[in-house]
């Protein structure tokens, strides 16, 4: 018997076996594709270019890939530290971010980097490749391309290419601009159903494939979200359009850690590692001015330094507009609610905007009283000290909790030269640094009482 075909929600990737209105799965509505996972497997067993696609699903997993576990590794220092020690053989990476952030250049600095690797791209044609690639490591030659560099939208051709010549490492740019014969490039269930493909052939021929895919509006990466559930590894390059700073994360990472993020500048080389990205985030930034304060936050194994910046101003009419650029909006909200609360300094009537300068995204909560204090001082119109970082994490009462990794925390504050720091109650244990002076505090009022008592 025919088996009925499966229907997909294009947004969040659910299977149902029965057409739908609204997805049961994420709630959004009219998202119904036909799925036809049927379309490459039996019909077309040899497409136009000659590839056996039922081969590669049909084919057992190769039991060598069990016994590889050295690591690629890209000598970039950041990507191999994001990673966890470089890409594991034989996974399926999956690379996103906004249009125009670096993609493509970031994944032709790995190629260059990764030898017997091969890059083929929906996206370019030969030459521009070909031009780029020798902007970024100008003592490379043509020849070095001969068979490396495909500019191809084919996906029958590239997976051939790759279980033919098995190269360790190959980059494809991007999912939705390659696909099968009969495929409308970019559909959410092509994106979904190459995505498969790319797996098998991954761990068929033990190449490790690297895909990039754009990013909505949204953040969410173009076509079904059941992408990220496919792969091995989901590496996001962020930062804004107008600054030079980008931030590598892996918010998914089957061989690794997702703490870990990777700091890069864009230069007219292509994308540059940071070595300390604290002197980056502080490069700009501003001296005893109201509404900014200095933090340390901590991202995987590493600590950094960066500047919170706050501007309160009355609401003219209606509802205050709250905005915040680098936390969680509802965060934002709960820390001006606490302040207030317990704070003579009334935030009801004011509109608020937050900014954490360098485009970071933080979920670090031992930033909470630097935030706080940043607020306060935009509502009291103070500024704070500018030799001082303030750490520690605010409670709904109003408390100030201790923060992990405090000593760590505080040498990288020794180490970019500051003199002075607010922070929660020092356990016993805890060791003093003898050239920085620390000033405890239990509650959002003793902040209050130490800078702004004044008002
Ligand atoms: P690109 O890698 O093409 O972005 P994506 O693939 O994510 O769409 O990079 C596009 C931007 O990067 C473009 O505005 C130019 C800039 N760029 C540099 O500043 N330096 C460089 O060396 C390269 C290659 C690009
Ligand atoms: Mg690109």
């Amino acid at each position: 018997m025919k088996k009925s075909s499966p229907y997909l929600c294009n947004h969040c990737g659910e299977l149902f076996p029965k057409w739908f209105g609204r997805c049961s799965s994420c709630q959004t509505y009219n998202s119904c594709k036909e799925f036809h996972e049927a379309n490459i497997s039996s019909s077309s067993k040899k497409t136009t270019t000659g590839i056996n696609l039922t081969k590669i699903k049909s084919t057992k997993q190769n039991n060598q890939i069990n016994q590889i576990t050295k690591r690629i590794k890209t000598n970039i220092s950041e990507i191999d530290h994001t990673l966890g020690g470089g890409f594991f053989p034989a996974s399926l990476i999956l690379f996103g971010g906004h249009p125009g952030i670096g993609k493509s250049t970031l994944a032709l600095q790995i190629f260059l980097q990764i030898s017997n690797s091969l890059y083929f791209s929906g996206e370019e044609n030969y030459t521009q490749i070909q031009d780029r690639a020798i902007r970024l490591q100008p003592n490379t030659t043509t020849t070095d391309f001969t068979k490396r560099i495909f500019a191809t939208y084919q996906l029958e051709d590239i997976c051939q290419t790759i279980l033919e010549i098995r190269p360790p490492f190959a980059i494809i740019d991007s999912i939705q601009m390659v696909g099968l014969t009969d495929q409308t490039l970019g559909a959410p269930t092509s994106i979904r159903e190459n995505a498969e493909i790319l797996l098998k052939t991954t761990k068929q021929s033990n190449t490790t494939i690297f895909v990039i895919g754009h990013v909505t509006k949204n953040d969410e990466l173009a076509g079904p979200k059941a992408l990220e559930h496919i792969v091995d590894c989901v590496l996001y390059l962020e930062g804004e359009r107008n600054s030079e700073l980008r931030i590598l994360r892996s918010p998914k990472n089957r061989f690794g850690s997702t703490l870990e993020i990777g700091v890069f500048t864009m230069h007219k080389d292509g994308l540059q590692p940071v070595v300390s990205p604290s002197q980056i985030f502080l490069a700009e930034r501003s001296f005893d001015v109201c509404g900014s304060v200095i933090t340390v936050i901590r991202e995987g194994v590493r600590n950094f330094l960066l500047e919170i910046q706050v501007l309160l101003i009355s609401t003219n009419f209606g509802q205050p507009r709250r905005t915040a650029h680098g936390i969680d909006l509802a965060k934002f909200h709960l820390l001006l609610a606490v302040i207030s609360k317990f704070t003579p300094f009334k935030c009801e009537n004011f509109d608020a905007y937050l900014n954490v300068v360098g485009g970071l995204k933080i979920h670090d909560t031992a930033m909470d009283l630097a935030i706080c204090a940043t607020i306060i001082s935009s509502r009291s119109e103070k500024a704070l000290p500018s030799d001082t970082v303030i750490l520690g994490e605010v409670g709904l009462t109003g408390e100030v909790r201790r923060v992990l990794y405090l000593e760590s925390r505080l040498n990288e504050i020794i180490r970019l030269g500051f003199h002075k720091a607010i922070v929660p109650k020092i356990p016993k244990n805890i060791k003093r640094p003898a050239n920085l002076e620390l000033i405890e505090i239990q509650s959002i009022g003793d902040l209050v009482e130490l800078y702004f008592n004044k008002y």
